[in-house]
């Protein structure tokens, strides 16, 4: 992509995606590296600008992270964020020590708006600290341009040089003016123009995606999730007919799912493609009788649907391309990208590129974060339904149903989730609520209907708070709705007698229950 860009070298720190996110919400493109990278790549892709992220370690001590000081002299703008401002410090002839006091939590910093970084800052501002270490002394050329009670070097920089040192994190939402700050560094002093948007992604990707499949064939799996959904409608608007989505209904969606992904995909819908749509779900039950232990639960679905998916591939015969819907966290993740290796345990489609006769991987959305690829398809007019769509697993009511999955039991799980769906989103907490889901136990109760004497399931009704899906809390879903929920389901699903409220949160639970 040959655009004006800022890279980020991560250092290890756990807000690295977070900084490249406040700076593409300045309308900049931003990439991840490891600071491993070497000086000429980064010279190569000649950036606008270059953040230098926190990270957990010491500056001074051997082996600890660390950079050639020509990173400095290339000309290009620095920004150091907590460990990366001590490291600018320690390479340039700062001093950096031990804190006598450790900062933790939003801190008042004391900021000089007369420099181009703070203007327009409130001269007393919150920001968020978390160091061990501190600038005592700054390096030759450098001015102090913030303090806090505790800390005398908040901020500096050397403006001839272009170089800043910040201790605080200004891509952390606690910092109240930091996306101002971001915005002050990679605007004003790096002087990008803020052409990065999604209207001009779409133009781009859909340009480049012509370029590069000319008359091939594509061929997308499409499971009605946000990433594939966005992918495809991408493609389609690209090469039209060239694209085919097959989507395989496994019986394991959520209520009328299957019927919703092929009313945007299918013939009727919106868009020009070939689709196809698998109706697997016997095949699926079949498949999972007598299967109660959640790993072979899922590894047998994620198989099976291989399996459908090589049959439908193999009737289409050998494509040129195959579309996958890997998004930006997936590269960092998977240790491409940045520093910090960690791997997805989660693979909806793994092992899907064996099973196809393919030339090459196409990836439209692999330099999003999620909510540019939500812009990206209310740009392409995919439907907000579609758009905001939660999380939703792969193996999908599966792992939902604890022990055995049956036909019936689906049923049940459909039903109650969709009552419960539905009254989330009638008192608006569907887009506060970072995930919610009801699940069907595999406890059968006795209780009591009209007169009559029933031995029924429970249902678990399951929300979650949620920034990353990694750690999570149970939502605070006020009672009468609950209490709601509880009678409708009782009411309107049969073969469910008792309804419970999860309020696990994980660690040490998990999000789903298998
Ligand atoms: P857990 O249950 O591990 O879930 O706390 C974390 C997030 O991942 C989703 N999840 C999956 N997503 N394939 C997926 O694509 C899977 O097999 C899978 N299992 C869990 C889950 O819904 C939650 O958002």
């Amino acid at each position: 992509m040959n655009q004006e860009k800022v890279i980020v070298l991560d250092f290890g720190g756990q807000y690295n995606q977070l900084v490249a996110r406040r700076v593409r919400e300045c309308s900049v493109y931003c990439e991840i590296y490891s600071y491993r990278i070497d000086i000429e790549q980064i010279k190569a892709m000649n950036p606008k600008g270059i953040i230098l992220t926190g990270g957990p370690n010491s500056c001074y001590q051997e082996d600890s992270p660390t950079y050639g000081k020509e990173l400095f002299e290339l000309g290009i703008p620095v920004l150091g964020l907590c460990y990366g401002a001590q490291l600018m410090m320690h390479i340039l002839g700062g001093n950096v020590k031990c804190a006598p006091v450790r900062e933790y939590g939003k801190t008042e910093v004391f900021v000089n708006p007369k420099t181009q970084l703070f203007e327009d800052i409130t001269p007393k501002t919150v920001c968020w600290m978390s160091h061990n270490d501190y600038i005592e002394s700054v390096a030759p050329g450098f001015e102090i341009t913030a303090h806090t009670a505790d800390c005398p070097v908040a901020a500096a920089e050397n403006e001839k040089n272009k170089l800043y040192a910040i201790q605080f994190h200004p891509e952390v939402l606690h910092t109240e003016e930091g996306t101002k700050m971001i915005f002050n560094f990679v605007r004003k002093i790096c002087g990008c123009s803020g052409s990065w948007r999604m209207d001009s992604f779409v133009e781009d990707s859909i340009r480049s995606i012509r370029d590069k499949v000319g008359d091939g064939k594509v061929l997308c799996a499409l499971s009605g999730g946000v990433d594939s959904s966005v992918a495809a409608v991408l493609l389609s608007k690209a090469v039209g007919n060239q694209l085919t989505c097959v989507f395989v209904d496994h019986g394991l969606l959520r209520k009328n799912e299957g019927d919703e992904v092929e009313a945007v995909f299918g013939v009727n819908g919106a868009y020009e493609l070939n689709f196809i749509r698998v109706n697997a779900q016997e095949r699926f039950y079949q498949k999972l009788k007598g299967i109660t232990e959640p790993e072979e639960k899922r590894k047998m679905i994620g198989e099976e649907f291989i399996r459908v998916f090589e049959e439908e591939a193999k009737k289409i015969g050998a494509v040129d391309f195959l579309v996958q819907g890997t998004i930006y966290p997936d590269v960092v993740e998977s240790g491409l990208g940045g520093e910090s290796a960690v791997i997805k345990s989660h693979h909806n489609v793994g092992g899907l590129p064996d099973c196809v006769d393919f030339k090459e991987i196409v990836e439209p959305l692999r330099n999003l974060f999620k909510d540019e690829v939500r812009k990206a398809g209310l740009e392409l007019g995919i439907p907000e339904h579609l758009v905001f769509r939660q999380p939703f697993p792969g193996p999908g009511l599966g792992i939902r149903i604890i022990g055995e999955v049956t036909a019936e039991k689906v049923r049940i799980v459909q039903d109650a989730d969709a009552i419960y769906r539905e009254e989330i989103v009638n008192v608006g907490l569907d887009k506060s609520i970072g995930q919610y889901f009801a699940a069907l136990t595999n406890m059968r109760s006795v209780g009591v209907m009209g007169d009559e004497r029933t031995y029924d399931y429970a249902v678990a009704l399951r929300a979650v708070n949620t920034v990353d899906f990694m750690t999570a809390e149970a939502a605070e879903v006020p009672f009468a709705v609950l209490q709601k929920v509880m009678g409708r389901i009782i009411n309107e699903v049969n073969g469910v007698n008792r309804v419970v409220y999860d309020l696990t949160s994980k660690p040490p639970g998990t999000i789903e229950f298998e």
